[in-house]
């Protein structure tokens, strides 16, 4: 009777490691028909049962009903383990929590960007481009810099081969324009430009709006009008803007247009170092020297241009004091705007 018992408990422990190692629901299988099926040894072993003297029997009864209890719990929960194994590796495991699907959105300099466009839009103005990699005569001659011009100095240029560079500014799309189109001309360009400069306002590519007006009968007040409408369109209906004189080789008179602070609005805090006034952009009426390098007639037309910093004016519209969170692509700080 006790090397039954005995026997039994050996069995079953080798049933439960049998069926808990199983690697696949076949194997599991084969173990299930090996111990518990209709010739499998722990049924073998309750049958045996039988042939022991009566007074015995209950308790051998009890221990191989109670053993094969017990395997078949094992199998179970073989079972089960093995089925969730092969859902997961399917990609369904049903427990795991949905998929939420991350909503994107524009970039801030992509979205301040297209703000700026939206407002010239509005006031005529019709979108054009020009390539960044540009030659020495569209970023430079052609502008009215001559060559070895101290002038130049004012632009931290990025050369990437005899006189082919970076563009510095978006001005060279003004003198692509003015080949391509006849008077009256209304544009502006946006788009990436590149200067050595890494500070914590300065990246070495930032971007720019360019704009540029040429028409009959223009003046330095259709500047004024149209940069005050775009600041009061762009920043706050009360934002007010003031000319500076200023020096650029393609405009004359130039001049350096600045806004109210956009956070004390004019009477004088620390973003605006006490003065009222934030820079916000260079513009002037176009240099008649650049008419004789596009063959248009000075004494016909006349014309401004202005030259506006994206990345600024999007630091300024959205109080951001580092111009790097622009570009980290950290999503923390992207997905506040
Ligand atoms: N291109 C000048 C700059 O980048 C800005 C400018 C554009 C000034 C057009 C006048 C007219 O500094």
């Amino acid at each position: 009777m006790s090397s039954l018992l005995e026997e039994i408990a050996a069995v079953l422990k080798e049933a439960q490691i049998a069926f808990r190692e199983a690697l696949d629901l076949k194997a599991l299988e084969n173990a299930r028909v090996f111990y518990l099926g209709s010739k499998g040894r722990l049924t073998g072993l309750s049958r045996g049962v039988g042939s022991l003297p009566v007074e015995e029997r209950p308790k051998a009864g009890q221990a191989a009903n109670a053993a094969q209890a017990v395997a078949k719990k094992a199998l179970d929960e073989a079972i089960a383990k093995l089925e969730t194994a092969k859902t997961r590796s399917l990609g369904l495991d049903v427990t795991l929590p949905g998929r939420r699907r991350q909503v994107g959105r524009d970039h801030l300099i992509s979205r301040t960007m297209s703000e700026i466009c939206g407002v010239f839009e509005k006031l005529g103005f019709t979108v054009v481009e020009g390539p960044e990699v540009e030659t020495d005569y569209y970023n430079f001659e052609a502008l009215n810099f001559p060559a070895d011009h101290p002038s130049r100095d004012m632009q931290e240029s990025l050369f990437v081969g005899d006189k082919l560079l970076l563009r510095t500014h978006t001005s060279p799309v003004q003198i692509r324009s003015m080949e391509k189109l006849k008077p009256p001309v209304w544009i502006i360009a946006p788009g990436k430009t590149y200067r050595r400069d890494d500070d914590i306002t300065h990246s070495p590519m930032f971007h720019q709006v360019e704009g540029l007006v040429v028409d009959k009968n223009v003046t330095m007040a259709d500047l004024k009008g149209v940069l005050s409408a775009f600041a009061t369109a762009f920043f706050s209906p009360k934002t007010a803007i003031r000319l500076r004189p200023s020096f650029f080789p393609f405009t004359e008179p130039s001049a350096e247009v600045d806004i109210a602070c956009v956070l004390c609005g004019g009477s004088g805090c620390r973003l605006c170092k006490g003065s009222g006034w934030l820079e916000l952009l260079g513009s002037g009426m176009v240099d008649p020297a650049l008419y004789k390098f596009v063959g248009y007639d000075p004494q016909e037309v006349s014309g401004f241009a202005f030259g506006l910093g994206v990345d600024r004016a999007a630091m300024l519209k959205y109080g951001l004091a580092n111009i790097r969170h622009l570009y980290e692509g950290d999503l923390r700080f992207l997905e506040q705007f």
